[in-house]
C-alpha cells in the first residue's frame, strides 16, 4: 500500500516528512498530547526516530499514519493514524492528534473521516475503532461526529496524571456506513 496523499478537506492527508520534525517536537510538548498519548519526543533525533518507525510501520502494513497537513502551505498540522491493523479479522483501531494552534476549526473530523474511509475502501477492513479517557471529551466529540457508536469501557482503568482513567471504546462497521 502506497501512503498516498488524501484530500480530506478541511486538510491534507500526506505521509510524514523530514520536515515536519520541529513540529513534531513542539506537538509533543503540548500538556494536552502528553496528557492523552504516550509518545514522547524531546528533540529532532527523537523525531528522526518517530518517522523511521512510522515509515517501518506503513511498509510492514502494521499501522499507517499521516500527517495532517494545511492544503495552502503543507504546513503539519497534526496526525492520524489506523493502527493495530488486524488483517485477520479485518479491525483497526484509530488515533489522531491536532496542534493546538489548530484546534477547533474541523480538522480531526475531516481527517478521522477520511481515514476511516480509506481503512473500509482501500483497505477492506470491517471494523474501526476508536479508544480515548473518559475524561478526553474533545475525543468523544470528534468519535460522535464522525459516526462512531460508543461500544464499550474498558474492564482495567489506566492512570493518566495520577488520576484513574477508565479508557472508552467507540466503534463504526463497514456496513453501518453503506446503510
Ligand atoms: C481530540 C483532538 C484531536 C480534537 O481535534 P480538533 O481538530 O480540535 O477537533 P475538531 O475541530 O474536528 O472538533 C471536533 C469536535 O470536538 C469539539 N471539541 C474540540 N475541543 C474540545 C474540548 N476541549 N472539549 C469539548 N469539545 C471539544 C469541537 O467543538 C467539535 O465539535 P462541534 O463541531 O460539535 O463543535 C485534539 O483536541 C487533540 O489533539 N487532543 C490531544 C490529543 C488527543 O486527545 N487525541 C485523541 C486520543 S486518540
Amino acid at each position: 500500500m502506497e501512503p498516498n496523499a488524501i484530500d480530506a478537506g478541511a486538510c491534507l492527508l500526506r505521509r510524514l516528512s523530514p520536515d515536519d520534525r520541529p513540529v513534531l517536537v513542539e506537538a509533543f510538548a503540548d500538556p494536552e498530547i502528553r496528557r492523552w498519548l504516550p509518545t514522547r519526543l524531546p528533540d529532532l533525533d527523537a523525531a528522526s526516530a518517530y518517522l523511521a518507525l512510522r515509515a517501518r510501520e506503513w511498509a510492514r502494513a502494521e499501522r499507517y499514519s499521516w500527517a495532517l497537513a494545511d492544503p495552502a502551505t503543507d504546513e503539519l498540522l497534526g496526525e492520524v493514524a489506523l493502527k493495530n491493523l488486524d488483517w485477520t479479522g479485518r479491525t483497526a483501531r484509530l488515533e489522531c492528534w491536532t496542534l493546538p494552534r489548530a484546534r477547533g476549526r474541523g480538522l480531526a473530523v475531516a481527517a478521522v473521516g477520511a481515514a476511516t474511509r480509506f481503512g473500509f475502501d482501500e483497505l477492506g477492513l470491517l471494523e474501526i475503532g476508536y479508544g480515548h479517557g473518559e475524561r478526553n471529551t474533545a475525543s468523544a466529540r470528534v468519535a460522535r461526529k464522525c459516526g462512531f457508536r460508543l461500544s464499550h469501557r474498558l474492564p482495567d482503568e489506566v492512570v493518566i496524571d495520577g488520576v484513574p482513567e477508565t479508557i472508552v471504546v467507540w466503534t463504526v462497521t463497514r456496513l453501518a456506513t453503506m446503510a
